[in-house]
């Protein structure tokens, strides 16, 4: 049967020109399919003569089987091609050099600042938080600075720019995070309204402030941490307390003095600045101002609703980027700012 041969050859010519396993199903049934020629070949028999049934059915087998092991070769074959060609694509070359790994640190302001909650949040005090666009209310009026202030002056304050492009009166870079205090307050007496009696504030609020100040000592932008505490029964002499253990803990020593200098802002009475002095090494006995505070003045309470014959209390403002100076004996607080790896790669 030489009619058999060629085909059985054929087909195995066709199965070995594909290496897509669709095309090559597609090939088989042209020969093995439901009328493909080898099983149109084998329904034929039925017409022949019992002895000529049995010689063609074992050619028609003979060449049934050999498509079907060319069938299964080319199979496994396009499957180990298939898998070569994915090995070569996924190859790792590894004589080239290896990237290294970037890390990465905290600067050193934010880990004052983290330090800072961490040992007011176990005092029990809440961390607060406010924008830096902040609005006239807020910032000065509701802190009772008067309107003729000189730290509402152009020359301390960055003003924004309105739609037209002239100076919006009402909207500033926010100059200290006092306007913390006012915002908490404001959002306090509302929340707890419907009570006779409002329960205790205690926050502190770190962030960034801006004026108009550049030297070796002040930045354009520096940071501040507000705290505040107002409740029936809240004096001075837990200012001092709180702030006294605060900075002990803070410098992780008791070879510390603590003095608070009479002072003024508009906001407190009495007022003070609180200064450090270290009792030995390199800064020993220079006293260093790290703060202002005060009695909460009762009308900024009133300005945002409590009443001042039921409330008192104090609010204080920190210099974390002096702490950090003090901490680290960094000597210029532009070297914070200016983004020098150098420098900062020594902190992480
Ligand atoms: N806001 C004041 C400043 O920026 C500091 C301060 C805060 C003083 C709270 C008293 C009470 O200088």
């Amino acid at each position: 049967m030489q009619n058999l041969d060629q085909i059985a050859l054929e087909a195995a010519a066709a199965f070995a020109a594909t290496d897509d396993p669709d095309t090559l199903e597609q090939i088989k049934s042209r020969y093995l399919g439901k009328s493909g020629q080898i099983t149109e070949l084998l329904k034929g028999m039925a017409k022949l003569a019992p002895e000529e049934k049995k010689q063609a059915g074992a050619a028609i087998n003979r060449a049934k089987v050999s498509i079907e092991n060319a069938l299964a070769d080319r199979r496994d074959a396009i499957r180990r091609l298939a898998l070569e060609a994915r090995l070569a694509e996924e190859s790792l070359d590894v004589t080239l050099p290896g990237r290294s790994e970037m890390r990465g640190g905290l600067h050193p302001v934010t880990r004052t600042l983290e330090r800072i909650e961490a040992l007011f949040r176990s005092i029990g005090f809440e961390v607060a938080d406010g924008p830096e666009i902040e609005a006239d209310f807020q910032n000065f009026t509701a802190l009772n600075t008067p309107e003729d202030h000189p730290a509402r002056s152009m020359h301390d304050t960055f003003y924004l720019l309105d739609e037209q492009g002239k100076v919006a009166e009402d909207i500033l870079l926010r100059t200290h995070t006092s306007p913390i205090q006012v915002r908490y307050m404001q959002a306090h007496v509302a929340k707890y309204a419907h009570l006779e009696t409002m329960p205790e504030i205690r926050i502190i609020a770190p962030g960034r402030v801006y004026r108009v100040d550049s030297d070796a000592t002040h930045s354009p932008m520096f940071h501040q941490v507000e705290g505040l505490w107002i409740g029936e029964k809240v004096s001075f002499a837990d200012l001092k307390g709180v702030v006294a253990d605060f900075l002990r803990r803070f410098f992780e020593s008791d070879d510390l003095q603590v003095r608070f200098r009479p002072s003024f802002f508009p906001f407190t009475e009495p007022s003070a600045e609180i200064d450090v002095a270290f009792m030995s090494g390199t800064l020993k006995g220079r006293w260093l101002e790290i703060a202002g505070c005060g009695m909460v003045h009762p009308n900024v309470l009133q300005h945002v609703g409590i009443d001042p014959e039921m409330y008192v209390g104090f609010a204080f403002g920190m210099g974390p980027d002096r702490l950090t100076m003090l901490r680290y004996g960094v000597n210029d607080l532009r070297l914070f700012f200016d983004g020098d790896l150098r420098f900062l790669r020594q902190f992480v």
